[in-house]
């Protein structure tokens, strides 16, 4: 079949549904210029996960050469500063709008399908822009880009590079006053509202999964349980995936593309029916 033929397919399976969810992965953010994980160029093949994703690696690499990680946090401060939300955050918004989808869960931290306006968000890896207080059980929401200008302007004033430095470019606690962190999952953390996501999964009649390699569990769970319980699977992903046994229809085009297309014909066969 030709990728207009299961674009078709896909538009006419969520024009009939009400109660699509969307699994999203670090694919439907790379046409916002944030560089996934596994791809070539990947953050992972820049920075040591072991180094850089557990808490103890962080601290410990953090206080035994804090330079080291420097050019890759400025980098991350400034893709994350310059990042809007692509056509394909706006279009899950557009599918919430048109009554065809109610939740999306993702992978990102990035806060884009918050920004998008999409309602109901389900941050398993937590929120970059969401501290947390290591002493009391205060969290706060920042603004994106205020949060960023701060911290950059704190780096550029600062003259040295330690580990009490780098604690001391995050908010402190505004309810005891003591040291935050972004609210975020790192390797060997729990993963935030399982529950609510698989219930998403197991009641939703379409599931999308877009931009997820699907290896890293239990998100990748996600469109496995939608099928079991007798969603139609619809993945969006340029390259091969996990999710092969369980896929409906596959489209193999970058996420804006293919999801700015099927929302178009979705549209049209939602007025023709008028
Ligand atoms: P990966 O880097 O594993 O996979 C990204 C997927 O996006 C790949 O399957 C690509 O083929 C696909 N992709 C690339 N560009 C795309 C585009 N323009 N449109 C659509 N798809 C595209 O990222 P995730 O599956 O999100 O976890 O990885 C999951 C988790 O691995 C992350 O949340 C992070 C990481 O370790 C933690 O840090 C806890
Ligand atoms: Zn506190």
């Amino acid at each position: 079949m030709s990728i207009d033929q299961e674009i078709e397919r896909a538009a006419a399976i969520l024009a009939k549904a009400s109660n699509a969810a969307a699994s999203c992965g670090a694919g439907i953010s790379a046409e916002s210029g944030i560089p996934t994980f596994r791809d070539p160029g990947g953050v992972w093949e820049r920075v040591d996960p072991s180094e850089a994703a557990t808490s103890e690696g962080l601290i410990a690499t953090l206080k035994r050469d804090p330079q080291k990680l420097l050019g890759f946090f400025t980098e991350l401060l400034d893709t994350f500063e310059r990042a809007e939300p692509n056509p394909a955050h706006y279009a899950l918004k557009e599918l919430e709008h048109m009554g065809i989808l109610k939740t999306v869960v993702t992978q990102n931290i990035d806060n884009l399908h918050l920004e998008a306006g999409n309602t109901d968000v389900i941050e398993v890896h937590g929120n970059s822009f969401r501290m947390r207080c290591l002493s009391c059980a205060w969290d706060g929401d920042y603004s994106r880009k205020e949060l960023i200008s701060e911290i950059k302007q704190k780096l550029s004033s600062a003259d040295s590079f330690t580990f009490s430095d780098i604690v001391e470019l995050m908010p402190k606690c505004e309810g005891c006053g003591s040291v935050t962190r972004p609210d975020v999952v790192m390797f060997g953390e729990q993963v935030k509202d399982i529950p609510r996501s698989f219930a998403a999964a197991r009641k939703c009649d379409v599931m999308l999964a877009i931009g997820t390699s699907g290896v890293v569990y239990p998100a990748a769970y996600l469109p496995f349980q939608a099928k079991d319980a007798g969603a139609r699977v619809i993945v969006i992903n340029p390259n091969e995936n996990a999710f092969q046994s369980v896929t409906d229809v596959y489209i193999p085009l970058k996420a804006g593309e293919a999801m700015e297309r099927i929302v178009e014909e979705v549209k049209k066969i939602v007025l023709d029916k008028k």
